[in-house]
């Protein structure tokens, strides 16, 4: 039990402008806090990750209790190395602790544990991950103590740089890794005569090298994993960053995707091979996608299952629903939650589903609502059709069998059974169950007056000359 990893996230996020507690913003549709917390998890098991909280505290532990780490509750926010003075009595038993930062969410496995075996190799008590972005405003710096050197000298915080030091382009990151001994041995030095009145864990670096402690740095070979998220617009540079990098994966998998930039994936999406994802999609949550299928512009699918070769057309929304192979979809086709759809079953223009399961082949191409329904294989559903599900207080099941043929603008009035080969004549609302085989009409019959449009026509014009007088 060597590493512990501390995570801080009890900040307000004053820069956000925003009443949610910074961690809990997303990005790639995922908190903050819940990306740092996947890649420390990589490099400890979660008993072994404590995270600081404050600002929003229950909301903040409740959003990632499930992942098992630890908790520590710093009640006052008095700066970053206020922070780790909370955390000493839960990690002062580890040899070495790893300081993650949760608004620094881009941060891989891969960089923290190379940050871990630098801090041992180099048996330094203070490591930080430095890097070098294309703008260091806003950010500590990193003096070396000489150029090139592995030893830094100290941390400078962005407000309090002199001009001189203004130029230095390497960054602290937030992130280090300590040996305990020598962190908990000097951090009641730090005090706060700083443009903010906080104790900063930076300042551990001037510290422990003035008591000829080792620190040294070391640069993330990717600077833009180490960039911090301290406004909303740096939140939206972050969450296109991870969004390309999700996409750029998808398509080293063999997904084609078009115009990269204007999806949104989510980072748990899974997409087969040889799907074509066209602009402006969103792929979003537990949404998993499977070979050959192509999604076309402007549909928006989450938390759902496409199997193989589906077809999504333009406009579809889908929730918590499932596609089986071959199906096709909208264009405009809304799948609200707990729809199934059978393999190679169509679903057209502004076709509303809501839990409900269509069999194989089975067609609903325009304009209907299907709720609460189980349909069988081989059913032609026709335009217009409604089911009745609810009836102002409670909702009912109607059960469509297999080879049904539904003719267009028919009510369904449930609960109702539809028998296996039935015929229902269009234009009805039926609210009888249908026994397998027969034909339901439930409309009324037709009349037609010979000549009566002829008549009609002769009165108007009468009308309409006693009018005028002649
Ligand atoms: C910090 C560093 C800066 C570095 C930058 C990298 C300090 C003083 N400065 O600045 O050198 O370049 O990160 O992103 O550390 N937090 C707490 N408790 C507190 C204060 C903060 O848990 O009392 C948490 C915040 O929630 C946040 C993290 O610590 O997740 C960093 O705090 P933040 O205020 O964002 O520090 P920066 O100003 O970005
Ligand atoms: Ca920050």
């Amino acid at each position: 039990m060597r590493f512990a990893i501390v995570i801080m996230a009890a900040g307000k996020g004053t820069r956000l402008k925003s009443k949610r507690a910074k961690v809990l913003h997303q990005i790639g549709g995922k908190a903050l806090l819940e990306h740092v917390i996947h890649a420390a998890t990589q490099i400890v098991p979660p008993q072994d990750v404590y995270v600081v909280i404050g600002h929003q505290g229950g909301a903040v532990q409740s959003a990632v209790s499930s992942l098992g780490v630890n908790f520590i509750t710093q009640a006052e926010q008095r700066g970053t190395g206020h922070a780790i003075q909370t955390a000493r009595q839960a990690v002062t038993r580890y040899e070495h602790i790893i300081v993650l930062s949760g608004d620094v969410p881009l941060l891989q496995p891969e960089t923290i544990a190379s940050l871990r075996d630098f801090h041992l190799a180099e048996r330094a008590a203070m490591t930080i991950l430095t890097a070098v972005p294309a703008d260091p405003n806003g950010y500590g710096r990193v003096l070396r103590k000489s150029p090139g050197s592995a030893e830094v000298a100290a941390i400078v915080e962005d407000k309090a740089l002199t001009s001189q030091q203004a130029s230095v382009r390497e960054i602290n990151s937030g992130i280090y890794a300590f040996t305990s001994n020598s962190l908990f041995q000097l951090i009641n030095e730090l005090n706060t005569n700083n443009a903010h009145g906080e104790y900063y864990l930076t300042d551990m670096a001037r510290i422990l090298v003035q008591e000829k402690q080792r620190v040294v740095g070391i640069e993330a070979a990717n600077a833009t994993e180490v960039l911090g998220a301290n406004t909303l617009a740096e939140m939206a540079e972050l969450d296109a960053a991870m969004r390309l990098a999700t996409a750029r994966k998808l398509m080293a998998q063999g997904v084609t995707i078009y115009r990269p930039e204007t999806s949104v994936i989510d980072s748990g999406v899974t997409v087969g091979p040889d799907t074509v994802i066209e602009p402006y999609v969103q792929l979003l949550g537990d949404t998993h996608v499977g070979e050959s299928c192509r999604i076309r512009s402007y549909s928006v699918i989450e938390n759902s299952t496409l199997d193989h070769h589906v077809l999504v057309q333009n406009g579809c929304i889908l929730n918590d629903s499932h596609a089986h192979a071959g199906a096709q979809l909208g264009p405009y086709a809304r799948l609200r939650p707990g729809s199934e759809i059978g393999e190679d079953a169509h679903i057209g223009n502004f076709v509303e589903t809501k839990k409900t399961r269509i069999g194989k082949g089975s067609k609903a191409n325009h304009l209907s609502y299907l709720g609460d329904a189980e349909i069988g294989s081989g059913v032609n559903i026709g335009a217009g059709t409604i089911t009745c599900n609810y009836d102002g207080a409670n909702k009912h099941r109607t059960l469509i069998e297999d080879s049904v043929f539904v003719g267009s603008d028919t009510t369904l009035v449930a609960p109702i059974v539809i028998g296996e080969g039935s015929y229902i004549a269009a234009g009805s609302s039926i609210t009888e169950d249908v026994p397998a085989d027969a034909l339901a009409l439930g409309r009324a019959r037709q009349t037609t007056k010979a000549g009566w449009a002829t008549s009609r026509r002769a009165q108007v014009r009468t009308t309409r000359d006693i009018e005028k007088g002649r």
